[in-house]
């Protein structure tokens, strides 16, 4: 284990999660980190250049993280981890190990770990996979989203939904404008008062599905103020820029700001601290700088800490008090 890169608003340290979490820097740690927020190594058939475990190795790996996150987080903090789909190998059929994850995660013996709420990314440029069942033999559709799991400790971790609103919709505008509002009972059975939605709360309450990209370019987007799409930010951003210029491979996971920025605003608060085991290139550590949080990072392969090194150059830094 090593402290590879030091900031004011955080640290990144080299090494393998499962044994640096037991190292005195974490011990001091224990109970007061408010966010755990990663992308675990997806458990994938074919391997990506920085491994992955498969099966029930995996599952096992997974599994015994339960104790280790559940002691790092405080009574009110919150762990959210985002877990792609796998695939059984060679077979036209999705795997339930994602699934068996979880369910062996929030299970674990006196973690008091829960499973608060899921959420969906759906990106609709993902590349067509799995390619033999999609694109080849075209029996199954692209498999086009990762899912997140928030899990915490007690029932009530500290959150705000207030913070990550949604632009309102032009319908919503125009009925806050004119004051009218057709109340009374939906086929739902809901029953919708006369002034029910006519507070302008600055935006709409978010929803658990991410969609990071417009599909129809002539339909508004309303994603929370703080998500952007993906084709739009990660391959011209700082990091991917200045990547290409050093001849740098960008890692090749990262994940879209806008999720990290969502979680870290709805889930913690200035000065909180947020920790990511499986860092990569830092997008974790970055957005939780942008927004005044602290934030310890962890990744098994040095390589990255270049990664990360880059994006704390990222000028737009500068603006905010580190
Ligand atoms: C999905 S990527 C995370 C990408 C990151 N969120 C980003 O946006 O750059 C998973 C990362 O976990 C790291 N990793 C794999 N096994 C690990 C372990 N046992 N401990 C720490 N890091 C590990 C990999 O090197 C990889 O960078």
């Amino acid at each position: 284990m090593s402290l590879a890169q030091r900031k004011k608003s955080g640290r990144y340290y080299t090494g393998k999660s499962e044994e640096v979490l037991k190292t005195k820097p974490f011990h001091k740690l224990q109970g007061k980190v408010n966010l755990i927020f990663t992308s675990p190594p997806f458990p994938l058939n074919n391997k990506k250049s920085y491994g992955n475990m498969i099966g029930k190795e995996y599952q096992d790996w997974f599994t015994s993280l339960a104790p280790l996150f559940a002691e790092m987080i405080a009574d009110d903090g919150s762990i959210v981890i985002e877990l792609g789909n796998s695939w059984e190998s060679s077979r036209p059929v999705q795997s339930l190990l994602p699934l068996k994850c979880l369910l062996d995660f929030v299970s674990q013996e006196n973690t008091g770990l829960r499973l608060i709420q899921e959420f969906v990314c759906y990106n609709p440029s993902r590349l067509p996979s799995p390619a033999a069942w999609v694109t080849v033999n075209r029996i199954r559709t692209v498999d086009s989203y990762t899912r997140l799991w928030w899990i915490a400790k007690s029932d009530f971790p500290k959150a705000d939904n207030s913070r990550v609103l949604r632009p309102y919709s032009k319908h919503m505008k125009r009925l806050l404008s004119t004051g009218k509002y057709n109340g009374g009972k939906r086929p739902s059975e809901h029953n919708i008062g006369q002034k029910s939605f006519l507070k302008n709360c600055g935006g709409s309450i978010s929803h658990n599905l991410f969609e990071l990209e417009n599909i129809d370019p002539d339909r508004d987007v309303r994603l929370p103020t703080n998500a952007f799409s993906l084709s739009n930010s990660n391959s011209n951003d700082f990091y991917s820029k200045t990547c290409k210029e050093r001849g740098i491979i960008p890692h090749p996971a990262r994940m879209p700001i806008g999720l990290a920025k969502f979680f870290i605003e709805f889930l913690t608060e200035p000065e909180d601290i947020v920790l990511d085991p499986f860092a990569g290139s830092n997008i974790t550590g970055f957005s939780a700088a942008l927004l005044n949080r602290k934030w310890f990072a962890i990744d098994a392969e040095e390589k990255y800490v270049e990664h990360s090194k880059i994006r704390f150059e990222d000028p737009v830094l500068k603006q905010v008090k580190l």
